[in-house]
């Protein structure tokens, strides 16, 4: 339903919580070097904040959260290093995927996992499998994935089903591409997070971002906690989102009733409107510009 979307066609409802939010978690090595423990150290603490953050964006109803864990250029880095994060990941998933079969999220992986050893693999395959069918959120984790390579692969599936398929060579359309991208069947990311001080994108979803809002955090990713979701998106709501149109266009901007967006008319009482997103129930604000709601229960 997401395919063949041209950038400049429409633009997508703005709405008071995120549908996507994508993440490069940054600050693991730092967060250790600080306490004089080896980096593997960072990284397993990393893995404890992706737990709590994936439990954080389910409260709040956020629908996609897609984690950077492998850049293509990770593998770079020491060898102990490259391989004490494949076994974190395969420990990880062995662990958790249970939990997020029943609650209800979809796993998936994004980025050339051919790379990886086979029992890696197929761990992803089995957890992928096991949870497609899942609806109330979806875990991507972009593993050994670059930006460039996701548009680079993208082009070489279409060249190669237009061969298959013995179509005429044509020009190549900005919606034919997207529906040949990793997250193809996912609404682009509206909100972006940098965790660890930098502020660059660094090769993650290159296309995809092209009008997400960016948010930029000191915090180190093991440091990364429910609060630190709901600071990104009370941001986020503080936006303009006005994708090519003038501000004036957006204040005049009819609400889409099809989304799911809180209920802002003014004259609606009481004070504070408790709304379902989805199946958590939380109190939400009844201005644009107030606190975004507390997670309950969120480590
Ligand atoms: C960046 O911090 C972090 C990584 C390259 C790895 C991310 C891995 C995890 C969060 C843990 C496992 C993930 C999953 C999905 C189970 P860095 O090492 O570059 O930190 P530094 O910039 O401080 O050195």
């Amino acid at each position: 339903m997401f395919r063949g979307r041209e950038s400049a066609a429409s633009a997508p409802p703005v709405d008071g919580v995120p549908r996507h939010v994508a993440i490069i978690m940054d600050g693991n090595g730092r967060w250790a070097r600080q306490r004089h423990l080896p980096r593997i150290a960072g990284h397993r603490k990393g893995a404890a904040a992706v737990r709590a953050t994936v439990q954080a964006c389910g409260e709040l109803g956020i629908e996609h959260l897609t984690l950077f864990a492998f850049s293509s250029e990770n593998w770079r880095r020491p060898a102990d290093e490259v391989s004490a994060l494949m076994e974190l990941f395969a420990t990880a998933i062995e662990q958790e995927v249970s939990r997020l079969h029943e609650h209800g999220v979809c796993f998936r992986v994004i980025g050339d996992r051919a790379r990886f050893e086979p029992r890696l693999q197929q761990l992803i395959a089995d957890a992928e499998s096991t949870t497609a069918g899942n609806r109330r959120m979806t875990l991507t984790i972009a593993a050994n994935y670059g930006g460039r390579w996701d548009i680079t692969q993208a082009v070489n599936r279409l060249l190669a089903e237009r061969a298959q398929h013995a179509e005429p060579a044509g020009p190549i359309s900005e919606g034919d591409l997207a529906a040949h991208l990793s997250l193809a069947d996912a609404p682009e990311p509206d909100l972006f997070i940098r965790t660890g001080g930098e502020t660059r994108i660094s090769n993650f979803l290159l296309w995809q971002l092209a009008y997400t809002e960016l948010w930029f955090t000191e915090r180190l990713w093991p440091d990364f906690g429910a609060q630190d979701i709901q600071d990104a998106v009370e941001a986020f709501r503080n936006r303009e989102r006005r994708f090519g149109r003038t501000s004036d266009q957006i204040r005049r901007a009819p609400a889409n009733p099809a989304d799911r967006s809180l209920d802002r008319s003014p004259d609606r009482s009481p004070d504070r409107l408790m709304v379902a997103v989805r199946e958590v129930e939380v109190t939400l604000p009844r201005h644009a510009n107030d606190p975004v709601p507390k997670v309950v229960g969120a480590g």
